[in-house]
């Protein structure tokens, strides 16, 4: 029903141990023993409450921090720094200002060695146009609209054609309207198993959101985070948010959040 069935993982995480030092030699435990599972084709979803490390286990799982203690395997190998395989997109864009569009997009291409200039060109423009921005790959970001720099972020995390994608809170400061396409844009994307992500990890506080799109939810505890539960869902797609089976799922982890 959701996509392929190869149900391995992807992406493990195994007994995580980090914590921030701050100046006054205090240490702010975010995990103690974190292990969780991302398998091949699957749309994982991570809630819990504000503070808890959500943010925190997005740059883990990307590579940008490496954990104290345990071990982060993608494809089975450890995960030492950053790889293009990995495509992010955090809750905001972060473009930067002094390019265009185009230009934006194609950074996230500079370590690509085997590829032309030409050819970063034609890659950058095939997911601007996957995401509806053909017309706009001259602009700078400061012509656009939020929804079109969110569209633009997509861009750079997948034009990479990443395995896994991972999206921090993405729709989060968007105008209803706008999230509620690119939720679908980003849906049938991930649907479309000749495209890349095979995988996607979401951090949302957006229970229906998660419910929405995810097949499983993983909701965290408050710090030091722990797993409170998983919740499986199993309602075909694309899902409609009015059915009593999807809000029963959205109680059940506003229970396992309260
Ligand atoms: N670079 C940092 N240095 C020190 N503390 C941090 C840093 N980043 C986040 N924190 C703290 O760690 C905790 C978890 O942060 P974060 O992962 O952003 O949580 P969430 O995304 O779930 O809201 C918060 O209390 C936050 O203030
Ligand atoms: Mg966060």
């Amino acid at each position: 029903m959701n996509g392929p069935s190869i149900k391995e993982p992807i992406l493990e995480l195994r007994n995580i141990v980090f914590g921030y030092r701050l100046r006054k030699g205090e240490n702010i435990r975010i995990f103690d023993d974190l292990s969780l599972d991302v398998k091949y084709a699957e749309f994982i979803g991570i809630a819990g409450p504000s503070g808890c490390g959500k943010s925190t286990l997005i740059r883990i799982m990307a590579g940008l921090i490496k954990p104290e203690k345990g071990e982060v395997l993608f494809r089975g190998k450890p995960l030492k720094k950053p790889t293009p395989r990995i495509g992010i997109m955090f809750q905001s864009p972060a473009l930067f200002p002094w390019y265009t569009v185009l230009e934006n997009v194609m950074l996230a291409l500079i370590h690509e060695k085997d590829l032309s200039e030409n050819d970063k060109i034609e890659r950058a423009r095939v997911f601007l146009d996957m995401v509806g921005l053909t017309a706009f790959e001259s602009a700078y970001p400061a012509e656009l609209s939020g929804g079109m720099k969110a569209r633009v972020a997509l861009a750079r995390a997948l034009v990479s054609q990443p395995d896994l994608l991972l999206m921090d809170e993405p729709f989060s400061n968007l105008d209803p309207l706008t999230a509620i396409s690119l939720r679908r844009e980003v849906e049938s994307l991930w649907l479309n198993q000749s495209m890349p992500p095979s995988s996607v990890v979401m951090v949302s506080h957006d229970i229906e959101e998660l419910v929405e799109l995810c097949d499983r939810i993983i909701v965290l505890t408050k710090r030091p985070a722990k797993i409170a539960g998983v919740v499986e869902v199993d309602l075909d797609r694309p899902r409609q948010r009015r059915s009593p089976e999807f809000y029963k799922y959205v109680d059940e982890i506003y229970t396992l959040l309260s």
